[in-house]
Parts: C-alpha cells; sequence; structure tokens
C-alpha cells in the first residue's frame, strides 16, 4: 500500500519541482541584480565627489589608485572612467580588454549587461556632473556569473528540498492513514460486533465512519431479505425446498448430525438381526431431514446387533431399503453407558429440566463420564468433517458440552445445537453443580435453539445469573469471549405427509382392524395414548381422568376405551420403574372397579411400536390424549393430526406441552386437574362431527406448513444468513490486514 501512494506522491511533487526551478531561479536572479545595483548606487554616491576632483585635476594615477581600492570588494569586477567623447580614459586592472565604454543605458536607466566571451557582466554608467556641466561617466562593472552560479544552486537545492518534503509527506502521510484505517476498521468491526440483526445500531460510533457502517448495515439487512420471506411468503417446505435451500444458500456444506439415540437399531433376537426404530421424538424429527439432505448422524450404536452391521470405518449407509445418507455409530462401554447417560443425562438433566417433581441426583463420577462421552462424539465429529467448516447439528442434553469441544478443533464450523426438553429457570437451574460448564459449552454453537421462546428466555437468564457475557436481548444474541450465539425458537415438527402414511388402509379399516386385534367392542369410543413410559408424560394422571370420566358421566360406562401403548424407556433407573409399575397398578385397579363382560376402560400395553403401528392406532381412535406434565414440544400431538387425513379426531393436550403453543384448537386441558381433564375428554367425545373436522382441519394446515422441513429450513436459513455475515466480516478484516493494522 504505501508503495502504492508515495509513488504518485513523488511524481507530482517532482513535476512541480521541474516547473518551479526556472521560477525560482529567476526570481533569485532579480534579487541579486537589485542587490548589485543598489551597491552601484552606493559606491557611486561614495567616490562621486572624489573622481570629480580628481578628473577636474586629471590626476589619472590617483583615479588608478582609487579605482585599485574599490575594485577589490569582491562584487565589483572593475571600474572605467569614460570621457564625454566616449572615450575610456581610466580603468581598473581587471577590466575586460574587449570592453569599451559601454553606451548610455537607454531612457535614463543606469544599467546595461554586457555579454562578454568570458561571461555576462552588468555595467553601472554613472553621470559625472559638475555645475551643470558633464565631466564624463563612472562605470562600475560587476560579474554577473556569480549570480548564475547562484540561481542554479538555488534552483538544485529548491528540488531537492522538494524531494525530501515530499518524502516526508508521504510517509506522514502514511502513517496517519494507516493509523485512522486501524481506527475505522476498529470501529467497523466492533459495529458488526454487534448482534445477528442490529450490527451495532444504537452504539456511540465516530462520526466519520457512520456513513460507511450505514452503507454496511445496508448491505447486511440485504441479507435479511430472506427470512421475511421465509416468514411471510408461505412456502411449501419439503424435501425439495430443503435440498434447494441447502444448494443455494449453503453451497458445498457438509452436514453431520449428533444425537444420542441412533435412527436404525439392530438387534440380535433369537439369533436373528431385527431392525427397530425407537421411540423418539427426536429421531422422528430429523430422520426425513437427513433423507432430504444427505451428510453423516453420529450416534452411539445402543443395539445388541449394531457392530455386526457396520463397515471397519463403524459406517453403516441408510435408510436400508434406499440408503442416502451414513450412519456413524459411536461405541460406549457400561461404564461410560451409565454415567453418561442413564446418569447425569437423565437422572441429572432430565428431572433439572422437567418439572415433574422428581428430584434430580448428580453425581461426580457421572459427570466425569458425562465429560469423557461428549469429547468422544466431539472427535467422532472432527473425524468425520470433510471440511473445515461443515454444518454440525448437535441433538439435546446429552452433548452440552460438544459445541464447544467441536468449536475449539473446527473454529470455522457453523454448530446449530437444539435443545429438544424445557430449559428451567435459573433458581431450577443454580442446583445444577455443573452449572457454568454446561452454559460454556452451549455457547459454543453458532445457534441454540429450543422449542418456545419462553424456554429461550429461561436460558438468557441462566447466562446471564451465572456468567460473564453479554447479552443482547433485543437480537436474542449472547456474546461471549469465544464468539456469538443467537438463541431463538424453532418449534420442531415431523414430516409431512408422513412417509409411513402411504402404506396406511383407510380409517374404517383401521379401527375395525385395532379393535379386533384388542378384543375390544365394535361400539366403543377409542381414545389412544402413546408414549415412552416416562414420569414426564402424566400417564398416571390420565388414568385418573378416565375413572374420574367413569364417575362423573357414567354413561361412558362400557363404551369408552383409553388404549394405552407405551415403549419402555430407561428402565435401569428407579423413577421409570416406579413410574410404570405405578401406572400399571393404577390401570387394573380402575379396570376393576369398571370393567365388565369382558370391557376395560383402561388397554395398557407396555412395549415399543414401530411408526406404522403407531399411525395405525391414531387413525382409529376417536380422541388422542396427550397428557405431559411438562414437555418440550411433544411431537405425538403433531403425529396424531398428520395421521388424520379423514379430518377427523379429537386431541385433548397438556397446556405444559410445547405443542400447546401452537395447536390451539386442541381441548388444552391442565393435567394436573384431574377432574377438568375428564370433563375436556367428555366434551371431546361428545363434541359433533363438525366442531371436529373444524378444529382438525385448523390444526392440520399449522402442521402441514409449520412441518419438519421447515423447522430444518428455518435454522438452515439462519446459519447460511450467518454464514455470509462471517464472510462479509472476514473480508473487512482482510482489508485491515491488507492496510497493515489489523488481524485475526
Ligand atoms: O425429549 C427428549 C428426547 O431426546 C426425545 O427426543 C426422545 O423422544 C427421547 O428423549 C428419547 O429418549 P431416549 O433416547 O433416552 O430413549
Amino acid at each position: 500500500m504505501a508503495i502504492r501512494f508515495v509513488l504518485p506522491l513523488l511524481l507530482v511533487l517532482g513535476a512541480i519541482a521541474w516547473l518551479a526551478a526556472p521560477l525560482v531561479g529567476g526570481l533569485i536572479e532579480r534579487w541579486f541584480r537589485a542587490d548589485v545595483e543598489m551597491r552601484s548606487r552606493l559606491v557611486f554616491n561614495s567616490v562621486q565627489e572624489t573622481v570629480m576632483d580628481l578628473a577636474q585635476a586629471k590626476s589619472s594615477r590617483q583615479i588608478d589608485r582609487l579605482f585599485r581600492g574599490i575594485a577589490q570588494d569582491e562584487r565589483v569586477l572593475a571600474l572605467g572612467l569614460c570621457g564625454v567623447d566616449g572615450q575610456l580614459i581610466n580603468r581598473s586592472a581587471a577590466w575586460p580588454a574587449v570592453l569599451k565604454c559601454p553606451p548610455q543605458a537607454a531612457q535614463g536607466s543606469a544599467f546595461t549587461v554586457e555579454h562578454l566571451p568570458s561571461g555576462s557582466v552588468l555595467a553601472a554608467s554613472f553621470e559625472l556632473m559638475a555645475q551643470g556641466e558633464s565631466l564624463g561617466r563612472l562605470v562600475i562593472l560587476h560579474d554577473l556569473r556569480f549570480i548564475e552560479r547562484r540561481s542554479s544552486s538555488a534552483e538544485n537545492y529548491l528540488a531537492a528540498f522538494l524531494a525530501f518534503l515530499s518524502l516526508g509527506a508521504a510517509i506522514v502521510t502514511v502513517v496517519v492513514a494507516r493509523v485512522t484505517l486501524h481506527g475505522w476498521v476498529r470501529a467497523v468491526r466492533s459495529g458488526f460486533a454487534a448482534p445477528a440483526s442490529g450490527l451495532g445500531e444504537g452504539k456511540a460510533v465516530a462520526p466519520e465512519i457512520a456513513p460507511l457502517l450505514n452503507e454496511m448495515r445496508k448491505v447486511m439487512r440485504n441479507l435479511e431479505v430472506p427470512r421475511t420471506l421465509s416468514d411471510a411468503i408461505r412456502v411449501d417446505w419439503g424435501p425439495d425446498s430443503l435440498r434447494s435451500l441447502l444448494r443455494d444458500e449453503l453451497p458445498d456444506a457438509e452436514v453431520l448430525v449428533v444425537s444420542n439415540r441412533e435412527p436404525y437399531i439392530h438387534n440380535m433376537e433369537d439369533g436373528r438381526v431385527v431392525l427397530q426404530r425407537p421411540a423418539s421424538g427426536l429421531v422422528t424429527a430429523l430422520e426425513p431431514i437427513m433423507r432430504a439432505c444427505g451428510g453423516t448422524w453420529i450416534a452411539h450404536g445402543s443395539g445388541s446387533a449394531d457392530t455386526v452391521m457396520v463397515d471397519e470405518r463403524d459406517h453403516l449407509p441408510v435408510p436400508p431399503d434406499s440408503p442416502n445418507y451414513t450412519l456413524r455409530r459411536v461405541w460406549l462401554t457400561d461404564e461410560e453407558q451409565d454415567g453418561y447417560y442413564y446418569g447425569l443425562a437423565n437422572e441429572g438433566m432430565w428431572p433439572l429440566c422437567h418439572i415433574a417433581f422428581v428430584r434430580p441426583v448428580f453425581r461426580a463420577s457421572d459427570w466425569e463420564q458425562y465429560v469423557a462421552v461428549n469429547r468422544k462424539f466431539a472427535a467422532a465429529v472432527v473425524a468425520e468433517a470433510q471440511t473445515p467448516n461443515p454444518v454440525v447439528l448437535v441433538q439435546d442434553y446429552h452433548f452440552a458440552l460438544l459445541p464447544q469441544m467441536v468449536r475449539e478443533q473446527l473454529p470455522e464450523a457453523t454448530i446449530i445445537t437444539f435443545w429438544h426438553i424445557p430449559w428451567p429457570n435459573p433458581e431450577m437451574f443454580s442446583i445444577c453443580p455443573w452449572k457454568e460448564e454446561i452454559l460454556t459449552g452451549l455457547l459454543g454453537s453458532s445457534i441454540l435453539g429450543f422449542h418456545t421462546q419462553f424456554h429461550c428466555l429461561n436460558f438468557l437468564e441462566s447466562v446471564d445469573r451465572f456468567l460473564a457475557c453479554h447479552i443482547d436481548r433485543e437480537h436474542s444474541v449472547v456474546r461471549g469471549t469465544e464468539g456469538t450465539t443467537l438463541v431463538r425458537p424453532y418449534p420442531i415438527s415431523i414430516e409431512w405427509p408422513p412417509a409411513a402414511l402411504a402404506t396406511q388402509p383407510p380409517v374404517n379399516q383401521c379401527r375395525e382392524d385395532v379393535l379386533k386385534h384388542y378384543g375390544l367392542p365394535a361400539h366403543v369410543r377409542l381414545a389412544v395414548g402413546v408414549e415412552r413410559f416416562d414420569y414426564t408424560k402424566g400417564i398416571s394422571d390420565r388414568f385418573r381422568a378416565v375413572q374420574s370420566l367413569l364417575e362423573h358421566h357414567p354413561d361412558w360406562i362400557g363404551s369408552f376405551t383409553l388404549l394405552q401403548v407405551a415403549a419402555p424407556t430407561r428402565g435401569r433407573l428407579a423413577a421409570y420403574q416406579i413410574t410404570q409399575e405405578e401406572a400399571e397398578t393404577l390401570a387394573r385397579e380402575i379396570n376393576e372397579r369398571f370393567g365388565r363382560d369382558g370391557w376395560h376402560p383402561i388397554v395398557l400395553i407396555a412395549r415399543h411400536h414401530e411408526p406404522e403401528d403407531v399411525l395405525t392406532l391414531f387413525r382409529a381412535a376417536d380422541l388422542c390424549m396427550v397428557s405431559s406434565l411438562h414437555d418440550g414440544m411433544n411431537l405425538v400431538a403433531k403425529e396424531f393430526v398428520a395421521a388424520r387425513d379423514d379430518e377427523d379426531g379429537v386431541l385433548v393436550l397438556s397446556t405444559f406441552a410445547g405443542a400447546s403453543r401452537e395447536l390451539l384448537e386442541a381441548l388444552i386441558v391442565n393435567p394436573y386437574d384431574i377432574r377438568a381433564m375428564a370433563e375436556a375428554l367428555h366434551s371431546g367425545l361428545s363434541m359433533p362431527p363438525e366442531q371436529r373436522r373444524e378444529r382438525m382441519k385448523l390444526m392440520r394446515d399449522l402442521v402441514s406448513e409449520h412441518n419438519i422441513h421447515y423447522w430444518a429450513g428455518r435454522m438452515l436459513l439462519d446459519a447460511a444468513r450467518m454464514r455470509k455475515r462471517r464472510a462479509i466480516e472476514r473480508q473487512i478484516v482482510h482489508v485491515s490486514a491488507a492496510g497493515g493494522g489489523g488481524h485475526g
């Protein structure tokens, strides 16, 4: 940059010197000449009387002596006395032999310039007048060569001076420019260090960079357009739109998913390998995304035949029938599984984040395993990444530390972490002994998503309480030492329409099949409940509501059944064993009390059901009960809605499930209020068909629009915007580095 700037400056100043030198030379010549003329007059004035006296006395020798004395002045070359006839009467020694008496200068001027072979001389001729009569002229000669010499030296000095001046000016200018540029870059950068959409607006900025920052803000705002469009225009989100989003907005982005639960489990049963798809909302949501986008899904290989199915790199192409992404299995020892999964994740974090009044247990040994397993999965992410900046989708409370661990090794990665369960308020969160580590780990994410705004706010409050970070609440951004994290709600959803729907028989057929399969009379109104056997799901409360319904609306005795399927889960933990035992006992008691003639009000099936079977149950039912005591989203509610392409069926939904924020046409209940829940059951079963249809239609509209591709699309759009923003920031840093002022 210095060369580019200094060279033109030197050229310009050189041209100035070239033009100005003759002018300066002329000026100096004129000054000296005026000086010489003045001296002549002084000499003449001082010797005039003496010369006239000597001339009248015709004392030629004395005149010579006088001339000799005056000519010793270095500025005087020679003196001569010219008679009235123009003849040279006296002259000093240095008078040039070729020079006669110079002619009288025109218009009374006393000075003429004589150009002699030895150089130019100035001749100053002064009339010697005595009583009105001329006695001749005193001529004083000055050598003008010294003036020429001096004017040419002056020109040289001037050129040298201008050269030095220009060099100095160039150096000073470059230094000032670099200091100013550095200041600008710092100011622009701090303007950009502001949150996602704010770009530092409202911050005090130097007035000179304000216009620049405003221009850049305009550019950045243009990048906001896709969000406005995606929110405002109804896009039919599906695999194709997601694929084109990836192609257009995140070209060449490698997608890596990390979760504890794997989408396909291989178990050994009776010497055969049996494929199982887990009962997991997370898997239900993410599997269609991976089918659409491709990439690698890194998960714990938990099945008894999992090791048999993978290649030497622990890879397995899935889905098994038409593979289009890779499952990378990570192996855990029993010790790791106990500490990380059962211990810290499910006895600590799970009850910590769910208000279900089960006391969290925190063991230091569990924490050690949790840290170690997060590190193991982070290493797997780094090993699988083919590029320095993959998009890493981190799932859930099993991996709170992983985002930071990945960030340390892949600083350019876009890490999107989604927390599938609620986030507690800071009071509740404060009981966790490793709260700072968990918050810091999560803030390694570029984007951190929750299902609801409420959980985002709880998270921000927790950060505010326990970490020293800057929180921009307006834009929901946390700015820490390692970078910024955008904290946003992305309510999760399901595939629309669910893939398994394609093979489903018509609704009437489903109903017939299910009633027959479970030995239920053809006339019963059927409610279904489907979940993992988890204490957060409120299964016993639901049974109590059935009991209350039969107590208060005995007409339903013999004509209503709740079919509850519950997949046993985390069965090694006491809280889960108690939950299952309690529910089974309660169901037995209610059935004993109200059952008759082969009819039972509750059918409880405690085993895993594959997604196709679950859909059939939903299609067979008059009503679906989701009575979670606390739930991030609860995708069962959305799956029920998606299963009902006949636009019939009633949803009874807990107000403490995230889904209740979207499915407003459900009958929203408080699962702790058993009586009210019983009344909701009664209203649902008695609801006129038109009202059922109207409500179902509205819920289907919402889920079809806000489907799983919409969920992923919004997060990926935010990620794409973030990557573009980072690219611009990097350019700014690059410019400042090129200017020599900045770094990193
Ligand atoms: O709700 C959190 C979650 O991870 C869900 O995504 C999933 O339904 C469930 O927990 C799975 O639990 P697990 O993998 O322990 O069986």
